[in-house]
């Protein structure tokens, strides 16, 4: 099995708040990230492709593809966006990199049709990572 990895990078605001908690346990829950215009990060993605390489091309997914799918159906939809208010397939949920990483896997899972796609990887300070595999 080979792993296939693409990175991309974007810039996005957003606000933990629970709707359902008070202001006070909200800001007990998320502190600063509570803030209520939001903050920004500079995110960074990696998106991990696993499969065996096609024999005519030798690759698993032409990266060429990954990248125009993550373009179309990641970047375009939340760099420099608010991820509470502006991405249609993130309304309703707390954006944690957590929850954010498990939006994006159900966004790109059906458009990986070479390979199969093994991990999202989202970045959202350079200490800080979560990976989801579905
Ligand atoms: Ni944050």
């Amino acid at each position: 099995m080979i792993y296939v990895t693409r990175r991309a990078a974007f810039s996005a605001s957003h606000r933990l708040y629970n709707p359902q908690l008070s202001s006070e346990e909200n800001i007990a829950l998320f502190d600063k990230c509570a803030n209520e215009m939001g903050h920004g990060h500079n995110y960074v993605l990696e998106v991990t492709v696993a499969g065996e390489p096609d024999e005519k091309s030798g690759y698993v997914i032409d990266l060429k593809k990954l990248k125009e799918i993550l373009k179309r159906e990641i970047l375009d939809k939340v760099d420099h966006k608010h991820l509470n208010h502006d991405v249609e397939f993130l309304r309703g949920v707390i954006p944690t990199a957590e929850n954010v990483a498990k939006a994006f896997w159900r966004v790109l899972q059906p458009h990986i049709t070479d390979g199969k796609l093994y991990s999202i990887r989202l970045h959202e300070t350079e200490n800080n990572a979560v990976e989801y595999r579905g």
